[in-house]
Formats: structure tokens, C-alpha cells, sequence
């Protein structure tokens, strides 16, 4: 499950995109990231990031050395995030003692140029663009687009040996535990709202755009050549914390259940949604919720 609207979310995005970070790296599919590691170019690549949010992959990629060198572009809607990731990665690589410099466009970490773009995915990929992608990466995002729309001319942002990771798509499943016996109602409730999204003017996303993305990627001309897993599961410590700031991160969650619902009484009764938010929300504070989502990666070549 993503959260991404400027307008709608009443959390700290920024804060939420941080404390996501120990959750996707734990997430992420050990086969799939293989299967990348193998497909790198070798030499100084030029990376675009769709979605990038505040940067946390560029960080995470130099960690787990797949990248190091050339250009590593972040492209998303959110201007407040872009900047903040300016601040996030600079604060990020003087933790890490790596050699960081604001450039007047984004700024550099070690050897690599990070670059930051400002522009909604849509418009960008109807308006005209220079140099051709060597990889692509969409983390948490693609079940925030159209995809069947949008990816054919993501894919055209690769060069002809160019490849993509797509990673962390939401796949119709969330599960809280212990169980409640509103569960099924709202989280039936919330797919509805995320298959039914409308963001920048544009469908925006689906609860199963996980399973979908096999037969959109091979209709597109690019099967996937690893998939696998990458739920999120989310577990208090035996002293009941939560490590890093995942409790953070589960708050946002019930706050986008929230946000996406308080307005649909049709749907699920004010009282009823009131009262799942106030179980989970207590059992949150106890230190007793399990948050799982599923989801799916991909790793595959450029149709060219
Ligand atoms: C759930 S966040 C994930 C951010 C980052 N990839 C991560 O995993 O930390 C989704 C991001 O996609 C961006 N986004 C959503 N729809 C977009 C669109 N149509 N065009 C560009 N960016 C978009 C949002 O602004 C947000 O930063």
C-alpha cells in the first residue's frame, strides 16, 4: 500500500518516506535484485528514478553497492520532497563520511551526479526528452499510475539495452493483525478507493497492480525476468517497540485508510470506520499490531 498526494495525506510525507526505509530494505526481493545486479551495465550508467519521493533508493543502491558512478536521476510530482531530499541525502552521506556537494539542480555523492526533476509522469513522458535511461526504477509508485497507460512510454525512456526494476507494487492484500471483524469490510472498502483514485487529472493506480504488471510488462514487450515478493511486514520487538521509526510508518498507514474512507459512509459506516481506527490505533500505542501488505518486483530488460 502507497501513500503519495500532496493534497490529501495529513501526515509528514517526508517523515513517512524515512521511516519507510527500514521496511522496504527488509521488503525488497533478494532474487529480483540479483537478477539486477546481473543486468547492470558495467562503467558509469545513467539511472532515472520515477517517483523517487525523498531519495531513500539512490542511498539505499550506493549501501548495497549497485551504484556508485555517473548520473542518477529523481523525478517526481512532489517539489516540497525533492528539496527535502537535497537535504536528506546530503545529511545522509555525512553520516556515511562520503564526500557530498549541493549542485544548483541537485548534487553530488562520491562519484555519482544526482540529479533532480521536477515533473509529473504523465506530462513528462509526452513532452519531448534528451538522453535515453541505462536503468529504470519505480519503487512504490507504479500502483499510483495507470499503468497500462504509462508504460509503454516509460519503457520508450530506455535506451535499446537499457533495463528496469520495478519494485514494492502493491498487490490487493493487506492484512492487521490480531484480526477485527471490520477487516474484510474496510479493507474491501479501501481497494475501492485505490482503484477508483484520480490524482493530476489522471486514473491513478489500482489494488492489484502487482499481478497485473506480468502480462502489462510482457504486452509491452518486456517480460519480466525475475519477479518475487517484497511484502511488508511490520512486527513489534518481544518489548513491544517497533524498530527504527516503523511505528511512525504504521500510523501513516491507518492515517491513509482514514483519509481515503472518513468521507465514504456508503461504504463503511462512520461509526464502524471510527471504531476499527480506534482498535488498531490502541493496539499500535500497546505495541501489539502486525501490519502485512503484499507485494511484487520485477526485474527485466527494455523492450529495444
Ligand atoms: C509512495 S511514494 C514512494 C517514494 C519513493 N519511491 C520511495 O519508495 O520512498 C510515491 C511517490 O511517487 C510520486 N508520484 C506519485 N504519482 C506521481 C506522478 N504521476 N508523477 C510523478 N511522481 C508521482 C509521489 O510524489 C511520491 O513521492
Amino acid at each position: 500500500m502507497t501513500s503519495s498526494d500532496e493534497a490529501s495525506t495529513t501526515f509528514d510525507l517526508a517523515r513517512y518516506l524515512a521511516a519507510k526505509t527500514t521496511v522496504d530494505d527488509r521488503a525488497l526481493n533478494r532474487h529480483v535484485l540479483a537478477e539486477l545486479r546481473g543486468l547492470m551495465p558495467a562503467g558509469a550508467p545513467r539511472v532515472l528514478e520515477v517517483g523517487a519521493g525523498l531519495g531513500t533508493m539512490v542511498a539505499r543502491l550506493i549501501d548495497w553497492g549497485v551504484v556508485g558512478g555517473g548520473e542518477y536521476v529523481l523525478l517526481d510530482a512532489d517539489r516540497q520532497l525533492l528539496e527535502g531530499a537535497r537535504r536528506w541525502l546530503c545529511d545522509w552521506a555525512h553520516a556515511r563520511g562520503l564526500r557530498s556537494d549541493l549542485l544548483p539542480d541537485g548534487l553530488q555523492v562520491g562519484d555519482l551526479r544526482v540529479r533532480l526533476v521536477h515533473a509529473e509522469l504523465g506530462g513528462y513522458l509526452e513532452a519531448a526528452h534528451g538522453a535515453r535511461a541505462d536503468v529504470l526504477i519505480a519503487n512504490a509508485v507504479l500502483d499510483l499510475v495507470d499503468v497500462p497507460a504509462v508504460l509503454p512510454g516509460l519503457l520508450r525512456l530506455l535506451s535499446p539495452s537499457g533495463i528496469y526494476w520495478f519494485t514494492v507494487n502493491y498487490d490487493g492484500e493487506s492484512i492487521f493483525a490480531p484480526d477485527h471483524p471490520l477487516d474484510d469490510q474496510v479493507m474491501r472498502a479501501y481497494h475501492r478507493d485505490m482503484d477508483e483514485r484520480i490524482r493530476y487529472g489522471r486514473p491513478a493506480g489500482e489494488s492489484r497492480t502487482g499481478r497485473h504488471l506480468f502480462h502489462h510488462l510482457r504486452d509491452a514487450g518486456a517480460p519480466a525476468l525475475a519477479a518475487g515478493s517484497s511484502d511488508w511486514v511490520v512486527c513489534p520487538a518481544p518489548d513491544g517497540s517497533y524498530p527504527a521509526d516503523e511505528a511512525y510508518f504504521l500510523r501513516s498507514i491507518l492515517n491513509t485508510i482514514r483519509d481515503a474512507l472518513q468521507n465514504r459512509p456508503d461504504r463503511v459506516k462512520s461509526a464502524d470506520l471510527a471504531e476499527w481506527l480506534a482498535e488498531r490505533g490502541r493496539q499500535l500505542a500497546a505495541g501489539e499490531l502486525v501490519y502485512i501488505a503484499h507485494q511484487l518486483d520485477f526485474a527485466g530488460r527494455s523492450p529495444g
